[in-house]
């Protein structure tokens, strides 16, 4: 599949990385932008704040799959959005999920090792699920849906309740392995 990433650090790098060891064409675009009109899938993984920044540069959005990976430490959603994927979607018309989101960048050096295969959040459109699920898959993740796009506000909104979980050191061992400040 062509994907392109738009955020290219920890997870937009990290998955462009396990994407292309699945086989994948992976495009990787930071800040000064670019063209994915060529992608069949899009990633978006830049700070949560950036969001409306980041896709303002990016040209051939119209229409595409877009994954929103994205996380709202410390800000709002784009005024009007219950989330920044629905954000995305108004930008795109086109197939939207948020995934990704939930799970450490820290870990995916490490995906292989459990005895299962752990697991992924995504909620989104309906038309999306192929792709999502395809690369949840080809990073190592075993994808869990959560419901449609009106349900990505509740996984965007999710984040102090697993940091929770990761303090208490009650979670999987995969969410003991990063520092909050890497979300
Ligand atoms: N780290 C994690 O474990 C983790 C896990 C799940 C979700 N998240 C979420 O995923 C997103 C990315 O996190 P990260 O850790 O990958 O961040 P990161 O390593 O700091 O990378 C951020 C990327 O976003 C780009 N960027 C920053 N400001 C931008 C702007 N105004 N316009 C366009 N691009 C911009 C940067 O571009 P340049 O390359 O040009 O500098 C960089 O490629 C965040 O929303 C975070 O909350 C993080």
């Amino acid at each position: 599949m062509k994907i392109a990433v738009v955020g290219r650090g920890n997870v937009g790098g990290g998955l462009a990385d396990l994407w292309e060891r699945a086989g994948h064409e992976v495009t990787r675009i930071g800040k000064d932008g670019g063209d994915v009109s060529q992608a069949e899938a899009v990633l978006v993984a830049v700070p949560g704040g950036a969001i409306a920044d980041a896709l303002e540069r990016v040209q051939g959005l119209e229409g595409k799959t877009v994954i929103d990976a994205t996380n709202l430490v410390g800000v709002e959603p784009p005024s009007g959005f219950a989330s920044n994927a629905e954000f995305v979607k108004s930008k795109t018309n086109g197939p939207t999920a948020k995934s990704f989101n939930l799970n450490f960048a820290r870990s995916y050096g490490r995906l292989g090792e459990p005895k299962s295969t752990p697991s992924n959040l995504w909620s989104g459109d309906e038309e999306a699920r192929g792709v999502v699920e395809q690369l949840n898959r080809d990073a190592g993740y075993e994808p869990v849906y959560a419901g449609g796009l009106e349900n990505a506000a509740a996984q965007e909104n999710a984040l102090p309740f697993w940091f929770a979980i990761n303090q208490a050191g009650l979670g999987p061992f995969f969410y003991r392995m990063a520092p909050p400040d890497e979300l």
